[in-house]
């Protein structure tokens, strides 16, 4: 599977949004951003009045919102939609929301959540977000027993992405990359710092470990 360091970008302004994809556009494939609508997780960021006109890049978005169709067909386009299996109603309804979007839907999960409940889905999916951390926050501790999942899903689906976010640092991300996550995301061990030697740091860890 593909290796892919995934910055993530948590902001409450579409300047701080630009800024932070004009940083990190040249050094990674996929772009993160974390959509949070104050209600399915106690913080706020940007909503779509800031989403219109990006730069050229391939965008995922995380949904960590009640009600994502209603945000997903308004923001069209060839991007993952990454929505909380926690807020599913009609996943028929998702699906076609998507489609008509032009985007491609893959599905996130909380810590707190089993992670059977992704169960009837995945063969509608690309791809599953494992989270490490309960979100809405950056910065926090990197839960380890969330890759008990991460290898289930592996097992199930060894060709699928597997992404992972939360905590994801240099002493965390090869044991998320070992239990079978490809996509690893990552928002303070990315831009704290140097963005292109974080990036080029946390790949050659997820491989080989940490060496020191
Ligand atoms: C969690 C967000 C994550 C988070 C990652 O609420 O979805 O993307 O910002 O931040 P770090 O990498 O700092 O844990």
């Amino acid at each position: 599977m593909q290796l892919e360091i995934i910055p993530a970008i948590l902001v409450k302004s579409r300047e701080e949004l630009l800024s932070r994809i004009a940083l990190i556009q040249d050094h990674v494939n996929i772009i993160q951003l974390d959509i949070m609508d104050g209600e399915f997780v106690p913080n706020k960021t940007i909503g779509l009045e800031s989403l219109h006109d990006l730069p050229n890049a391939n965008y995922e978005f995380h949904w960590m919102v009640f009600h994502p169709e209603k945000w997903i067909e308004k923001t069209p386009g060839p991007h993952m939609h990454l929505v909380h299996v926690e807020t599913i109603n009609d996943f028929d309804k998702l699906i076609k929301t998507v489609k008509q979007a032009g985007g491609k839907l893959g599905l996130a999960i909380n810590p707190e959540t089993p992670v059977e409940k992704l169960m009837p889905y995945l063969s509608n999916i690309e791809e599953v977000l494992v989270m490490t951390v309960r979100p809405g926050f950056s910065g926090q501790t990197y839960l380890a027993n969330m890759e008990e999942k991460i290898r289930k899903i592996r097992e199930l689906k060894p060709d699928m992405n597997i992404e992972v976010d939360g905590g994801v640092c240099l002493q965390t991300i090869h044991g998320a990359y070992v239990a079978g996550a490809n996509y690893l995301a990552a928002a303070s061990a990315i831009f704290s710092g140097e963005v292109k030697t974080n990036i080029e740091n946390l790949k050659k860890t997820a491989t080989r470990g940490c060496q020191e």
